[in-house]
């Protein structure tokens, strides 16, 4: 099968054949239609968390997939050969097995069948940005009425969590330059604010001068990058990169979580019902075919994505 893969550690992601793996138990095998790209495929092609998980080369990159069940292993009985289903590649060692190939051996735990109404593309888009913005809207208990500040709104997960926010009747604040104004507003947000045309702490206190309710940082790796000062006392943070440092957080008068997003056939399923009620959008603005999957990495690693990138597979 094709699949783009990282011959050995410290090499480039190339595109190449590689054998089908063969379905375990508790595995699903999956013919992939089409793949979405994550921050993450960045960090596990480059090795940065390879002391903490081991890594096997090749190592296929990719984490999300949408395609049709072509095997499956031992123990699975909620999908079948044939069905059409949602994806993803579990963050469980060793790392080696991926979602940007022709076919995937994907967790039983995180496959659930595909909505009819939900194309592959769409729904290839879905389960770790998604989840990681229901993580971190649920960390902040919004309530009906509050404000809250999305920091790094432009990307994946900001573009499913500014709409989770507004569901809940919360006035959201949005970070993100100037070319997303139109595209977030439309997905719920109240304000934009451009981030590349002034410090943010000053911008949002001009238009909200009693600051904001929660805080949910996509961009900030330590708690002194985040714009904390915003967050009246008593508020709540989270952050996607580890940056709710409970004792920054407490100094300041404020609780947090660094959440971790569970893409587990659940939650996958919850939030591709969300997009077949209409309740929820994918917000895809790149779809590539596998031959250039890389140049969807490089805007990833460039910090520049916009929405989510979609990588076609196959016919
Ligand atoms: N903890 C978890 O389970 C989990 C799960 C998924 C993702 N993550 C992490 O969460 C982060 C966001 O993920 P993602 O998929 O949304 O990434 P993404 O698609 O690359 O989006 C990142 C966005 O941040 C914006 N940005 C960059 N620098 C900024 C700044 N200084 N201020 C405001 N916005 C800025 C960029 O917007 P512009 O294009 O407007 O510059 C880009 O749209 C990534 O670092 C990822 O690794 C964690």
């Amino acid at each position: 099968m094709r699949a783009l893969n990282v011959p050995a550690a410290g090499e480039q992601p190339r595109l190449s054949d590689l054998p089908v793996p063969a379905p375990v138990e508790d595995t699903v095998l999956v013919r992939v239609k089409a793949a979405g790209l994550n921050a993450l495929d960045n960090a596990l092609a480059a090795g940065m968390m390879a002391e903490m998980l081991p890594h096997v080369y090749p190592l296929v990159l990719g984490r999300d997939a949408a395609g049709v069940v072509e095997a499956v292993g031992a123990g699975v009985d909620h999908v079948a050969i044939g069905d059409e289903v949602i994806g993803h590649m579990l963050l469980v060692p060793p790392i080696q097995a991926g979602t940007l190939a022709e076919y995937a051996l994907l967790p039983a735990a995180a496959v659930t069948r595909k909505p009819t109404g939900l194309d592959f593309t769409a729904a290839a888009a879905l389960p770790l940005a998604a989840a990681a913005a229901k993580a971190a809207v649920d960390a902040i208990e919004p309530r009906p009425g509050q404000t809250v500040l999305v920091v790094g709104a432009g990307g994946g997960v900001g573009s499913y969590t500014v709409q989770l926010l507004a569901a809940r009747g919360v006035t959201v604040v949005a970070t993100a330059t100037a070319v997303d104004t139109d595209r977030l507003t439309t997905l719920g947000a109240t304000t934009v604010i451009d981030y590349t045309a002034g410090p943010v702490a000053q911008q949002v206190a001009t238009v909200y001068p009693d600051g904001v309710d929660a805080l949910i940082d996509l961009v900030a790796y330590t708690p002194d990058t985040a714009p904390l000062e915003l967050v009246r006392k008593g508020g709540k943070v989270a952050s996607t990169l580890g940056a709710a440092d409970e004792q920054a957080l407490a100094a300041l008068g404020l609780t947090g979580t660094s959440v971790m997003a569970t893409p587990v056939r659940e939650v996958i399923a919850e939030l591709a019902e969300q997009v077949t009620a209409g309740t929820l959008k994918v917000d895809i603005t790149t779809v590539l075919p596998l031959e250039n999957a890389t140049d969807g990495l490089a805007t990833l690693a460039s910090g520049t994505a916009r929405g989510k990138i979609v990588i076609e597979i196959g016919d």
